[in-house]
């Protein structure tokens, strides 16, 4: 009997690191002995090696090297940002979408209790239109000189829809309102240049692009303060406290310096056309705007997303359904039912992310899974298949 193939598809969870990443990281953990804020030999060059990685991700921004301030990953970045900022800010209005990741929706959600409201706290979360784009517009008519924070993700985990952060951002700049973009899924898939983005705070992460799993980075712009979050020993120009990851940084740099997921733009579009002739009243979100190239995100009309899951799962497929970081619970994905999309069809989404690992035959294989496991379930649940 032949071993099963398992496939690789959910590269927006986590992408596998990358071999020059691995080799960085090793080479990095066997050498550098000491703490980079030690002062002796051993710190000194475990310094250097963390300097040169901040240079080299700066350099490949367009950024400049101080203003990165090395984190556990996106979620703590995006927390510094929100956090710093709301806590040091007198009450007002924030501006953020319906769709942000949780690592900012949640931490906004301290500033939505009835007790912030009462001390002049209000909170807009921006709806996008039905195919997962929230509108420059619909930001900008919200956003005045009392907006004390901008939260904009560049592109979408779960849907994979680029977002006009770059428009948002010039009427931030103008009116003096920070802002912060959540570049975690962009990274890597669409073009980031952060001197002609020009936001305050930039969230990144690792392991979305095959660096190691937390490790991350929050770019700063100059002058802009955000109290510590964890105080301690106040590395990292005392912006976030801890002793600095250097392997995982300098991976981080590696993974960066390799990234390329223009492959599975091919990929991606040819599993959906095969999906759609083979299963045509399949639903593909967020297909007719630009969206990140490895991302398709799906439902298939009377199936239950969890349940098909598993039933791929069995058949060596990894793939998520809604957002990965709030599997395990049963809501429909709060992006696609802001996106307007009934619920019953948005408790059948699936998310496939490619990376450059990834085949053409790894598309066809899953449009060939798909289709057997909805005829299975259509005779489990007794209809005619
Ligand atoms: C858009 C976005 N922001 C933030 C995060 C959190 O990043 P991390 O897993 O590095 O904490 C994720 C992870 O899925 C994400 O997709």
């Amino acid at each position: 009997m032949s071993k099963q193939q398992k496939r690789y598809l959910d590269h927006n969870s986590t992408a596998p690191m990358s071999e020059a990443a691995i080799a960085a990281y090793v080479e990095a953990a066997r050498s550098l002995k000491g703490n980079a804020s030690s002062l002796h030999w051993a710190g000194r060059e475990a310094r250097r090696r963390l300097e040169d990685a901040r240079e080299r991700i700066a350099a490949m921004l367009d950024a400049e090297p101080g203003s990165v301030v090395f984190t556990s990953g996106g979620t703590e970045a995006d927390n510094i940002a929100v956090q710093g900022v709301l806590a040091q800010a007198d009450p007002g209005r924030v501006v953020s979408t319906a769709i942000e990741h949780p690592a900012v929706l949640r931490p906004l959600e301290r500033w939505q209790t009835d007790a912030m409201r009462a001390r002049g706290w209000r909170v807009d979360l921006v709806r996008p239109d039905g195919s997962g784009v929230v509108s420059a517009r619909s930001m900008i008519e919200r956003i005045d000189r009392d907006t004390r924070l901008v939260c904009m993700m560049l592109a979408n985990n779960e849907t994979g829809a680029v977002q006009p952060v770059a428009e948002v951002a010039a009427h931030c700049r103008a009116l003096g309102v920070p802002i912060l973009v959540d570049a975690v899924q962009g990274l890597g898939k669409v073009p980031l240049d952060i001197a002609s983005l020009d936001a305050d705070f930039v969230a990144l992460s690792a392991h979305k692009i095959g660096g190691p799993r937390g490790v991350g980075a929050l770019l700063i712009r100059r002058g802009m303060r955000v109290p510590e979050l964890a105080p301690g020993g106040g590395q990292e120009r005392k912006r976030r406290s801890g002793t600095e990851n250097v392997p995982g940084i300098v991976a981080f740099a590696a993974a960066m310096e390799g990234m390329d997921f223009t492959s599975t733009r091919a990929l991606r579009d040819a599993f959906e056309r095969e999906l759609l002739r083979a299963l045509p009243d399949a639903r593909v979100f967020a297909r007719t705007v630009e969206r990140v190239p490895n991302t398709s995100m799906f439902a298939l009309p009377g199936m239950d997303g969890e349940t098909l899951l598993m039933q791929l799962d069995l058949a060596g497929f990894a793939v998520a359904s809604g957002s990965a970081c709030s599997s395990g619970k049963r809501d429909p994905s709060h992006v696609l039912m802001a996106m307007g999309v009934e619920r019953e069809i948005a408790r059948g989404a699936i998310r496939v992310s490619f990376g450059p690992d990834n085949t053409r035959d790894d598309g066809r294989a899953l449009v060939a899974a798909l289709v057997a496991a909805r005829a299975r379930l259509k005779r489990m649940a007794g209809l005619a298949a």
